[in-house]
C-alpha cells in the first residue's frame, strides 16, 4: 500500500467533512494525482462525461467525441502542457488542466479545467489536483490562468479563491439551460 504523509491540518479538515473519516482516508489513501497518460485517455474521458452529464457544474453537458478530447489531451501532454489526473485504483476519477490560448498574443495566458468524480469531492483532492497544475502552468510559462465558474457552484470558487484567483467579472445569464440561467464568475490568478 502507498503511504500517505497527512498533517494534523488535513485530519482536522477531514473531520469537518459529512462522510466519515475512515471513508475519505481510503480515498485519499488509494488515489493518487498523477501526470496525464495517453493510455488513461479513455478513462478520462468517462469521467469528464458523467461531470457533463450532471448538466450544472461544466459548460458541456455531452461530451464531444473521444477522438477530439483525446486530441486535445494529446497535443497538451505532447508539449509538455499543464495536465493532471487524479486515479484510484487505475481509474480517473478527476482531472485538472490549462490549455494555454492558441493566439500568440494571448499565449501567456492559460484557461483552466477539472471536475472530479461525485464521490470524491469534498475530501480535499481538487486542492491536491489544482496544486501541481498550477506550479506547473508558471514552470511552463504561462502568467496568468483564467477560468469561468457559475456563481451556484460554491465548493470550486472556495477552492479558486484559495488558491489566490480573484473574480474579475460576473457574466451574468451567461447560462440557459432548460429555462433556467446561471450566472457566471470570471476569475484569474497571475502566477
Ligand atoms: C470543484 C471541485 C473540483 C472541488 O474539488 P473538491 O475536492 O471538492 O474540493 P476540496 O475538498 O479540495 O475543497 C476546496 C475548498 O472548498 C471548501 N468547500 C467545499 N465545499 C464548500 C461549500 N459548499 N461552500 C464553501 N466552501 C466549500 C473546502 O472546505 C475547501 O477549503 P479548505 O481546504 O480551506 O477547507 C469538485 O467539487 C468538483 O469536481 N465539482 C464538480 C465539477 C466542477 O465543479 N468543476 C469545476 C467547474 S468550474
Amino acid at each position: 500500500m502507498r503511504r500517505v504523509n497527512l498533517t494534523f491540518a488535513d485530519i482536522n479538515k477531514f473531520c469537518l467533512h459529512n462522510p466519515p473519516v475512515s471513508e475519505v482516508l481510503d480515498v485519499i489513501m488509494t488515489t493518487q494525482i498523477i501526470y496525464a497518460k495517453s493510455e488513461l485517455i479513455p478513462s478520462f474521458y468517462e469521467a469528464l462525461a458523467a461531470v457533463a452529464r450532471e448538466r450544472v457544474y461544466i459548460e458541456m453537458i455531452e461530451p464531444p467525441p473521444l477522438e477530439k478530447v483525446a486530441g486535445f489531451q494529446n497535443e497538451l501532454m505532447g508539449k509538455n502542457g499543464p495536465v493532471y489526473y487524479a486515479v484510484d485504483n487505475g481509474k480517473v476519477v478527476g482531472w485538472c488542466d490549462v490549455f494555454p490560448e492558441e493566439n500568440p498574443r494571448q499565449s501567456h495566458r492559460g484557461s483552466l479545467g477539472m471536475g472530479l468524480l461525485p464521490e470524491y469531492r469534498g475530501k480535499g483532492l481538487g486542492s491536491k489536483l489544482l496544486a501541481p497544475v498550477l506550479d506547473h502552468a508558471k514552470k511552463f510559462g504561462l502568467e496568468k490562468v483564467e477560468l469561468h465558474v457559475y456563481t451556484t457552484n460554491q465548493p470550486a470558487v472556495a477552492l479558486y479563491r484559495k488558491f489566490g484567483f480573484e473574480q474579475e467579472g460576473l457574466l451574468k445569464k451567461y447560462r440557459k439551460l432548460d429555462g433556467r440561467y446561471f450566472d457566471c464568475l470570471a476569475m484569474g490568478k497571475f502566477l
